[in-house]
């Protein structure tokens, strides 16, 4: 295994230790996840009691994959614990996600819990949000429009291409991967964004984070507020 996934995996498993029995988890996405559900997975197998709600269809077939059970939120609204990647997290806990275009989901999820634990290798950490461009979720409908609006927010909007393909999210919206220079106010720009007719939603979460674990070759650190 190369060392950023072994990075992904000691984090991930270090995660699960938080993970006490009868809990309601959000479940996150991306590959430091798939080592989360991995685990996970064997825990239940030793008699653990969860249940966990995905936040992308990816992190559902994991779930079935390595038995973990699933729930809704038709069943329940409230979680106790949920856990996620992220592609930056600055000193102050905010955080920018949605590189692997589950963002909408992976907030509605961690906005439902009463802790979000973040889960990442020490590549992600930075001083300041931006280097990574921030994942915007807006409606396909008019969205030349909505991307002329966010570009005049001072960055330069591209529409997400996977294989050739325009990238369509879990809930059949577009992404656009915005190139800001540097983000020194992440909460005036979610507030920016958020009033923009057309998006969706976009990856900064803002005031969310409880406690961050960053792994390093030596350690698992903890960043808490
Ligand atoms: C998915 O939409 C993202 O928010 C991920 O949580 C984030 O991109 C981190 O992914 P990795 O664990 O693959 O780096």
């Amino acid at each position: 295994m190369r060392k950023a996934e072994q990075l992904k995996q000691i984090v991930a498993k270090e995660a699960v230790n938080y993970v006490k029995d009868g809990m309601k988890l959000g479940l996150g996405s991306g590959s430091t996840m798939y080592f989360f559900m991995k685990e996970l997975g064997e825990r239940v197998n030793n008699g653990l009691k969860i249940v966990g709600i995905p936040t992308s269809n990816k992190t559902a077939e994991w779930a079935r994959d390595f038995h973990v059970p699933l729930t809704d939120f038709s069943k329940t609204q409230e979680l106790d614990l949920a856990i996620d990647g992220a592609d930056e997290v600055d000193p102050n806990l905010q955080l920018i996600k949605g590189g692997g275009g589950a963002l909408l989901r992976e907030k509605v999820v961690a906005a439902s819990a009463k802790e979000f634990l973040v889960i990442v290798d020490e590549s992600k950490i930075v001083e300041h949000l931006g280097k990574f461009p921030l994942p915007v979720e807006i409606v396909p409908f008019g969205w030349e429009v909505t991307a002329n609006k966010i570009a005049a927010l001072g960055c330069e909007p591209e529409r997400r291409i996977v294989n050739d393909n325009v990238y369509i999210t879990d809930n059949g919206n577009y992404i656009l991967d915005c190139k800001f220079d540097k983000i020194t106010e992440p909460e005036k720009l979610n507030n920016e964004l958020q009033s923009l007719v057309g998006v969706v939603d976009n990856g900064l979460f803002v005031n969310m984070t409880s406690k961050v674990l960053i792994s390093n070759p030596e350690q698992v650190k903890v960043m808490d507020k």
